[in-house]
């Protein structure tokens, strides 16, 4: 059998010039600046830390290599939860007719709010993360959620949901016929849905939500900002896309006029947005199938088209990756050169480092590394979105090397 070339199937990408376009208001800075707040009074609140790999980034030939690591997100592994929390308090604002402008998450918790706000049931569809925040949220509030979960979901990401006392269905759907059955049962029995992507007639909580994940990108600011740094490429992974829509639309926002170089990043298996730029339409387009891959959190066929929007207009680079590119990220992050600090990274959280791991060090990527101006001056930021949330997994790639090249 002939040896199949690493660049034939690593990592797919498509470059493109920005083509610009509106600044969204959506994600402006004092829109953060407000998202910050409702954040940083929710009790158990902590800033996530911004980690500088200056040993690798020396090793690697760049300026700096900056990881905002998310495994500590308010103990539950993962930044999703600030999008969940944040659309769910803003919901419950607007059918008390409270100001939206102080949302206070305590008062949530009160006994007079939970009187006029009476029984609820929170829901929605998960790989995992979002649904463990949904289920976090209904929790602190005393009310209940009901989790839908595709086909083949992890036992540990199911446990975790449940210990927050939120049932949990697994169906024997994909991520996104999952949505579909999750919107269905809850029109039938009158419960709140909290979806992380939109759809027709859907478009005000995914919108909150990714509002919530502005946060990331306020910290990082500020963090940077503290050590004189200013990002010239962020690198971003898509599921849906209201991850990287979010945070470019607070960076377009925040560095208008110099704003780094946008890079989304999707498994192969599951690579919508990359698909959709290369369509040239304008307009999303799905990809369908069993979208297997380790990076589950990134395993969703059809864009939110409010996160698309953003995304096209302001990227640069669309690159989708073999599940090995992230394995080697895990495993790089779990071995830090002396002197850097460990990061524990789940599947969809370190496919970046494995990517510009393989631009770093494989001849036949110099190529695209030129093309996407990575060198001695380029300030790059990653987002670590998850700790180890399967942690069987886990194990078998850091310690038994699983999924190599
Ligand atoms: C760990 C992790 N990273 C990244 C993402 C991608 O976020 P989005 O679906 O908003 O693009 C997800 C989504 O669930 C996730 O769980």
């Amino acid at each position: 059998m002939m040896k199949k070339e690493i660049s034939q199937y690593a990592f797919h990408y498509l470059l493109m010039e920005p083509q610009g376009g509106r600044i969204p208001p959506e994600f402006s800075v004092s829109t953060a600046d407000r998202v910050f707040h409702f954040h940083s009074r929710i009790p158990g609140y902590q800033p996530t830390a911004l980690v500088r790999l200056k040993r690798l980034a020396r090793l690697w030939g760049v300026g700096e290599i900056l990881v905002k690591d998310e495994s500590t997100r308010f103990n539950l592994k993962a930044f999703k939860v600030l999008g969940g929390i944040y659309a769910v308090a803003r919901q419950l604002y607007q059918q008390l007719g409270l100001n939206a402008d102080h949302i206070d998450f305590s008062y949530l918790q009160s006994d007079e709010a939970r009187r006029q706000i009476g029984d609820i049931t929170l829901t929605t569809a998960t790989d995992g993360n979002h649904g463990r925040g949904i289920a976090w949220a209904a929790e602190q509030l005393k009310q209940r959620a009901v989790i839908f979960m595709p086909k083949g979901s992890v036992q540990s990401r199911i446990e975790n949901i449940r210990s927050h006392g939120a049932v949990v269905n697994v169906t024997d759907l994909n991520y996104d016929d999952t949505v579909r059955l999750a919107r269905r049962t809850a029109q039938q029995n009158g419960w709140h849905v909290f979806q992380d992507t939109a759809w027709e007639g859907y478009n005000e909580i995914p919108l909150w939500i990714m509002q919530g994940y502005m946060t990331l990108g306020t910290e990082a600011v500020n963090q940077m900002a503290l050590a004189g740094i200013r990002p010239t490429h962020v690198f971003i992974q898509a599921g849906v896309g209201s991850l990287p829509g979010a945070l470019i639309g607070y960076f377009i926002n925040k560095f208008q006029d110099n704003p780094p170089l946008f890079i989304i990043m999707e498994p192969n298996n599951a690579a919508c947005f990359l698909a959709s730029a290369a369509a040239g339409e304008g307009r999303p387009h799905a990809v369908t199938g069993s979208l297997q891959t380790i990076m589950a959190g990134l395993s969703c066929g059809e864009p939110n088209p409010i996160a698309w929007d953003v995304v096209r207009d302001f990227s640069t680079g669309y690159v989708s990756c073999d599940d090995f590119v992230a394995a080697n990220g895990i495993r790089i992050l779990a071995n830090p050169l002396e002197g850097d600090d460990r990061i524990e990274a789940g599947e969809s959280g370190a496919v970046g480092i494995g990517l510009l791991e393989l631009l770093t060090n494989r001849p036949e990527f110099r190529e695209l590394k030129q093309k996407l101006q990575l060198g001695p001056d380029s300030n790059l930021l990653f987002f670590n979105t998850e700790g180890a949330t399967d942690p069987e997994n886990y194990r078998k790639i850091v310690w038994y090397g699983k999924y190599s090249f």
